[in-house]
């Protein structure tokens, strides 16, 4: 048995069955005849979900699927994104309704906003942004710390119509350079920096870096946050203090149809480049308003919500600025690190805001269990009632951990399976109704329909392993790839076109009860702390350093952050060995190209790598050294003595 047959078979002998408390039972937003409900007649279900939202315009149509897999929802339906998410809560007399309690990372840095507050800033910064030249359809990218300028400026430019690209702060100037680029972006919004483990991390150098890279960007808007030193240049950069502070609070959200672009959002697919997928407005916002509501049972009146995902990701547009905002909820937004100035931080925060709903990350829950509960058992967190987990698989070991140490046994814990691709939560327990499992992400949401099915796209029997599917449309759906309709098409739908199911690239299991239990991806996709790395991305990387001759990049099991990064590097001859620096220097070259979070765990240098006499790198093979494993069959080699080499390697190097 190989040790994933091993991991997936312990798993699937977890007995340990959660019901959800009463009296939550008794008042949840969704009951378990929601599920037939939906079933019943999906486009009529997902047409009362949409009533969630205000639309200037009127749909005539759900869905149009004529032309699969290009998707219409809500033909002919017009709304505005932004007037969803403020102006409508200030209009139904919530305007002095806390949209965003800040907490910024040094103590005591913090800052209350209003919904009205939001609608006010939310306009100035619409103005401002129209006057720098951007009208609708223009792209917007934005580079910033967990600011509420961040927020603001999502929404601004949702409420112009310009589709924005987040671009998380940790990605370097190559990488900002590229998506740049690749969605031709008019206008950069960043900041001067942000604090990140009690110091000033600068962010504007990296834009800097990046305009000398590409020349589609005009105009850089940057905050002050941080008060450091910023090079200038006044053709392009502009503060926002200047142009927003003094613009005027009054603008007229205009309408924009239901399919009108709302964003790009990167991400790493099989392939070196990264996929731009994009998100359109009625769809998207009826997706993630509507999970957001019956995944975390939101009582907008009385709870408060925090996610604490940073918005550079997917789980920052849906589940912090989109869905929430939309449901018109209090919610915490948080600047820093878990453990700055002090491992407690977090857990002070759910206190000090009496937070009810937490929405985190299973890398963030494995380190806290690591460091005990005596820290999280300082503080009173009576105020949870729903703990989320989203990103990988959750260990059971982290999900009991993670129930019992901070929700006090009282919460039920939904670990919701989505993905940047399918725009909002898909596979998820209704924390009313699911007597949860734990490491299991249970069964589709209503609504939702997806299955595990073979090779052949047959459903498998439960008990059953396969490939993870999503058998019909659904509202919140990317609807292509940036400028690439062939790349959407070959990598989402054609695996299993005869069917025409959505592929998701994860592998899954269902159990004897026809729970689905997500393993992890099937395709040379890496997920290192809830973050996709692309293997050929990194690989890339390496080869674009002038020593690299090849490198094969694979996802190794980690105890911390579920996958590392390990490599294998074979150096040009004339680099000879690349002298007693070269990991480090490979490594600092990994951060430059991609950032931080590619940061291979460990590089060895390599002779050779293992193929197959077509020419094809065994990685399977370099994941067996990588995770200490005996080497698998290796009779498809080219050169069978090659494993024998890398492994030797690998007992002399660390
Ligand atoms: C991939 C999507 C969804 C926002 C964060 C990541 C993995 C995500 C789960 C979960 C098991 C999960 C999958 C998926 N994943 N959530 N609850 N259980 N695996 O978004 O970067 O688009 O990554 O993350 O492998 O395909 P993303």
């Amino acid at each position: 048995m190989s040790s994933t047959d091993e991991t997936i078979a312990n798993l699937l002998r977890e007995e340990r069955r959660f019901a959800p408390p009463e009296d939550l039972a008794a008042n949840a937003n969704l009951s378990a005849d929601a599920y037939e409900h939906a079933a019943k007649d999906r486009e009529a279900f997902w047409a009362e979900q949409a009533e969630r939202l205000s639309w200037d315009t009127k749909w005539d149509q759900v869905l149009d699927w004529s032309n699969p897999p290009f998707a219409k929802w809500y033909v002919g339906g017009k709304l505005n994104a932004a007037y969803n998410c403020v102006d409508r809560h200030v209009e139904a007399g919530k305007g002095d309704k806390v949209a965003i309690h800040w907490v910024g990372e040094p103590v005591d840095d913090t800052r209350d906003i209003t919904y009205a507050e939001l609608k006010d800033e939310v306009s100035k910064a619409a103005n401002a942004l129209t006057d720098l030249g951007v009208a609708a359809g223009d792209r917007v990218a934005i580079y910033m710390p967990m600011i509420p300028e961040a927020v603001v400026a999502m929404l601004a430019c949702a409420r112009i119509g310009a589709p924005h690209t987040v671009v998380f702060g940790g990605f370097s100037a190559d990488a900002l350079a590229s998506r740049l680029d690749d969605c031709q972006a008019k206008v950069v919004v960043t900041a001067d920096g942000g604090y990140r483990r009690g110091a000033a991390s600068a962010l504007k150098p990296a834009v800097d870096e990046a305009l000398t890279k590409t020349d589609v960007v005009e105009k850089v808007l940057v905050v002050r946050r941080t008060g450091q030193d910023v090079a200038w240049n006044d053709d392009v950069d502009v503060w926002w203090h200047d142009v927003v502070d003094g613009a005027s609070a009054e603008h007229t959200p205009e309408a924009f149809d239901s399919e009108h672009p709302l964003y790009v959002m990167y991400t790493s697919g099989t392939t070196g480049k990264p996929k731009g997928i994009l998100h359109t407005t009625g769809g998207y916002l009826t997706g993630s308003a509507y999970t957001h509501h019956a995944v975390f049972d939101l009582k907008p009146d009385t709870d408060v919500y925090w996610c604490t995902a940073d918005i550079g990701w997917v789980t920052g547009h849906s589940y912090i600025v989109y869905g929430p905002l939309a449901n018109g909820v209090t919610q915490v937004l948080y600047e820093g690190t878990p453990d700055s100035p002090e491992r407690g931080r977090w857990w002070k925060i759910v206190q000090d805001y009496k937070v009810t709903i937490f929405y985190t990350a299973p890398t963030a829950i494995r380190s806290f269990m690591k460091q005990g509960s005596e820290v999280p058992d300082r503080f009173d967190m009576s105020s949870l009632r729903i703990l989320g987990s989203v990103g990988e698989p959750i260990n059971p070991e982290a999900y009991v951990w993670y129930r019992h140490v901070v929700g006090g046994d009282r919460t039920p814990v939904v670990d919701t399976w989505w993905q940047t691709e399918t725009g909002s939560i898909l596979i998820s327990p209704l924390p009313g109704v699911t007597h949860g499992k734990p490491g299991s992400a249970m069964t589709p949401i209503p609504g939702i329909t997806a299955d595990v099915v073979d090779d052949e796209g047959r459903s498998v029997p439960n008990g059953s392993g396969g490939y993870l599917v999503v058998t019909s449309p659904w509202p919140s759906m990317l609807r292509t790839i940036w400028g690439d309709d062939q790349r959407y098409v070959d990598t989402y739908w054609s695996r299993f076109k005869a069917q025409g199911y959505y592929f998701a690239g994860d592998g899954a299991k269902k159990d004897e009860d026809g729970d689905i239990w997500v393993l992890g991806r099937v395709d040379d996709v890496m997920n290192v702390s809830g973050h996709r790395l692309s293997t050929t991305e990194i690989e890339s990387a390496l080869v674009s350093h002038p020593k690299v001759a090849e490198s094969a990049v694979v996802g190794a099991t980690d105890p911390d952050t579920g996958q590392a990064v390990v490599a294998y590097v074979i150096l040009r001859e004339e680099a000879g060995d690349g002298g007693p620096e070269i990991v480090k220097e490979l490594s600092d070259h990994v951060r430059t190209q991609i950032g931080p979070i590619a940061k291979p765990r460990q590089i060895m240098i390599v002779p050779e790598l293992p193929k197959t006499r077509s020419g094809k790198i065994m990685r399977r093979l370099l994941r067996d050294v990588a995770e200490k494993r005996e080497v698998g069959d290796t009779t498809t080699l080219a050169d069978s003595t090659i494993m024998d080499l890398i492994s030797a390697g690998q007992a002399t190097s660390t």
